[in-house]
């Protein structure tokens, strides 16, 4: 099965298997017919955040179930249960249309509900986990139930438990998470305040929110890319003040334990690279942060640019940018 449409860096991939199940019920049906035959498994959402190697042996699972429904708690609060099939930028969407208050900041991240958890998506001052209640999942060794607190995912700044202890081993099958119908509009990053009316509803914020990105990022139906390539790196705080006596224009923001958080996309823009191209890959030219694949290239030739950029950016600040993409049937290459 060609999954090479399937991921948004658009990198060739080719599954020995693959299955959509339309049902939760489809869904333990083919990961206890893959228990029986011995096959590995694994899940692929709306493939935006993975770098795919060439072969995926075993079996490629896509959930495609893909419903949402609301729940009253009180007077303001409303419960929502959502699949993992579902788009997020939709569920995103129809909340806002309907004057619910909390996924407005992240309007058009691409992929699916269930793969929001895993880097904790997070994007204009708002993370997944400031909404979220609860995970449900199975797990692929015994088929077995589970619902998770989400207090009990361990969730950080693009990281959670399912990038750690819990990667490779459970299909999240549906979230819930608790929204407002009381005004809470967050406009504190970058210029959002100025983009939207006083008092805006929900929509507004959301629609001002995918004007600024469609500004900066490239749309991976027209030009490959899985959003930001690496996560912003958070540095001592004697290496953000060494830095700042060289570059005091630096974006830096303050993180507990007195360390810095940097902007990686800046600092691949002072080393001169936005719109820098080598072969089949190259740096996005209005957001340096993201990397794109211009056609004809493959997981491993990605990983080789990527990582002649992040040498580029130690030699240049001493600061170590970390990959935020997942490797999904390709190893860490040698020597890191
Ligand atoms: N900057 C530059 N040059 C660049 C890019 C950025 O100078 O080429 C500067 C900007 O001027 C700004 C700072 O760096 O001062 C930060 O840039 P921006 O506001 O564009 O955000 P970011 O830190 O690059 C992060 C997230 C994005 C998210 C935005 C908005 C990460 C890894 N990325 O990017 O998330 O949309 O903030 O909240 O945290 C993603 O994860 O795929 C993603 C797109």
């Amino acid at each position: 099965h060609d999954l090479s449409g399937a991921n948004t860096l658009g990198l060739p991939c080719v599954a020995e298997r693959f299955s959509a199940p339309s049902t939760p019920a489809e869904l333990a049906a083919v990961l206890q017919e893959a228990r029986a035959a011995g096959w590995p498994v694994t899940v692929l959402g709306g493939g935006s955040n993975l770098i795919l190697g060439d072969w995926l042996s075993g079996l490629v699972i896509h959930p495609e179930f893909a419903a949402y429904r609301c729940e009253t708690l009180d007077d303001e609060s409303v419960r929502v249960h959502v699949d993992a099939g579902m788009n997020w930028h939709q569920l995103v969407m129809s909340l806002a249309e309907q004057g619910l208050w909390g996924l407005e900041n992240l309007a058009l991240i691409p992929g699916q509900c269930g793969a929001a958890p895993i880097q904790n998506i997070g994007a204009y001052g708002v993370e997944l986990a400031d909404v979220l209640e609860r995970v449900h999942l199975v797990h692929l060794a015994d088929g077995r139930e589970q619902v998770l607190e989400a207090a009990d995912c361990d969730f950080g700044y693009r990281d959670s438990l399912f990038k750690r202890a819990l990667d490779g081993r459970v299909v999240i099958t549906r979230l819930e998470l608790c929204l407002s119908t009381r005004p809470s509009p967050r406009l504190g990053y970058g210029d959002l305040a100025s983009r939207v009316g006083p008092s805006p509803a929900p929509l507004e914020v959301a629609e001002a929110v995918c004007a600024l990105r469609r500004e900066k990022l490239p749309d991976p139906a027209v030009l490959a890319n899985a959003g930001s390539f690496f996560k912003n790196p958070v540095v001592e705080a004697e290496l953000a003040e060494a830095l700042l006596t060289h570059h005091p224009d630096m974006p830096h923001f303050s993180r507990p334990g007195g360390r810095f958080k940097l902007a990686a996309g800046w600092l691949i823009d002072q080393c001169g690279l936005k719109g820098y191209r080598e072969g089949a890959f190259g740096v996005h030219d209005r957001q340096a942060l993201v990397l794109v694949h211009h056609g004809g290239g493959d997981a491993e030739g990605l990983l080789h640019f990527s990582d002649s950029i992040a040498s580029m950016v130690l030699k240049r600040f001493g600061v170590v940018l970390e990959r935020e993409p997942r490797l999904v049937g390709i190893s860490e290459p040698q020597g890191e």
